[in-house]
């Protein structure tokens, strides 16, 4: 039997990576600090640790023996990254520096890191992954600095990887009780409790979200296939562009919501218009989106009604505070 170590198992991808190579009945494993993820998220059938990725010494003995390494952990923070930049930098990559040791002094065939699309910063759309990357704000460079790390190691001391570069993934087990981050889920939670969604600047910036069932085929590639050994590869859809504003009207639309949003200033280094060419991925890997937005969101409100709606959890110091902190977050407004 093959064995598969996880990082950030108990966080949103990192658990359904999981709940994937159980079910293709591979020995799964992994560790989570539990700073943005829920023990109860690891599928049943999975050997887990409470460990830190930053104290390597603690999961050596876990992902001993491990074919393949998924680095999914990180606290994925973008807009929080400009005002809390120690905290990210160090959850992500140190922390991508210590898995990386290990997995490498464990002798692990193939490392699949999850990178970010913050990798590309304010280049034009839709990016694609042959463009020199220009990360903008901390959680970029952050992503970015990993994936020379993880490259320089692996070509240095043998054994593969890949880079999977997810974007604005969106389903059930997301966290949405987060006030950095998450915007679908930030809204829906809000919604259901009778709040309006907050959105920053006139709600123009254009996302595309992506479905967890639709990526997980790809993400599963990238760990298993030759031909994704030392790629890097987009990973989700490139049809269905969307403002944030035409996000929160469907969100109302689907909740039966009287919509009238809060609108915030704009926050700094936020690019307006991120959206990536799922070209290679549908070469490469077979992409194909299966699922709609409004069928994501439908299952996504399910998730968080199930759940329960929630108050937000300001947890994080915010290290920088100035006038361009937003006053969401300091206020504790969300
Ligand atoms: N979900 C997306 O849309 C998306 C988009 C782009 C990139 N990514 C990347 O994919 C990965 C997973 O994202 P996610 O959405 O599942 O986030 P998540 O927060 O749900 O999962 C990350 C997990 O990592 C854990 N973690 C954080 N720091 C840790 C540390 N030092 N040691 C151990 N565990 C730690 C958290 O507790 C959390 O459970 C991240 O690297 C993220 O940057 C996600």
């Amino acid at each position: 039997m093959s064995k598969v170590f996880i990082t950030g198992v108990a966080g949103f991808l990192g658990s359904h990576v999981a709940e994937r190579f159980r079910d293709m009945g591979w020995e799964v494993c992994g560790i989570d600090n539990l700073s943005g993820g829920r023990s109860a998220n690891v599928p049943e059938g999975v050997e887990f640790d409470i460990a830190d990725c930053l104290d390597r010494a603690s999961y050596l003995p876990l992902i001993s023996g491990s074919d393949l390494v998924y680095h999914c952990a990180s606290t994925a923070y973008d807009g929080l990254s400009v005002f809390a930049p120690a905290m990210v930098f160090r959850n992500t990559a140190q922390a991508t520096a210590d898995v990386a040791s290990a997995a490498i002094a464990s002798n692990v065939d193939r490392f699949v890191y999850c990178s970010s699309m913050a990798r590309y910063g304010a280049l034009s759309t839709p990016f694609t992954e042959e463009m020199e990357p220009q990360p903008a704000n901390p959680y970029g460079i952050a992503k970015r600095t990993s994936e020379q790390l993880v490259q320089s190691l692996f070509e240095t001391h043998g054994g593969t990887y890949s880079i999977a570069v997810p974007h604005n993934i969106i389903g059930p087990r997301q966290r949405y009780d987060d006030p950095y981050r998450n915007v679908a889920s930030i809204m829906i939670n809000r919604m259901l409790r009778g709040l309006q969604p907050i959105i920053y600047g006139d709600g123009s910036h254009m996302r595309c979200f992506s479905f967890i069932q639709d990526v997980l085929f790809c993400l599963e590639r990238m760990g298993t296939t030759p031909e994704t050994a030392g790629e890097t590869i987009n990973i989700g859809p490139d049809e269905e562009v969307i403002s944030i504003l035409e996000l929160a009207e469907r969100i109302a639309e689907l909740l039966n919501f009287p919509l009238d949003p809060i609108f915030m200033p704009d926050r700094p280094l936020e690019v307006r218009l991120a959206t990536c060419s799922a070209d290679k991925a549908r070469r490469l890997l077979g992409y194909k989106t299966s699922t709609s937005l409004n069928d994501g969101l439908r299952s996504m409100i399910s998730w968080i009604e199930s759940q329960g709606p929630t108050e937000f959890n300001y947890q994080w110091e915010i290290e920088i505070q100035n006038e361009s902190t937003p006053k969401t977050w300091l206020n504790r407004l969300i």
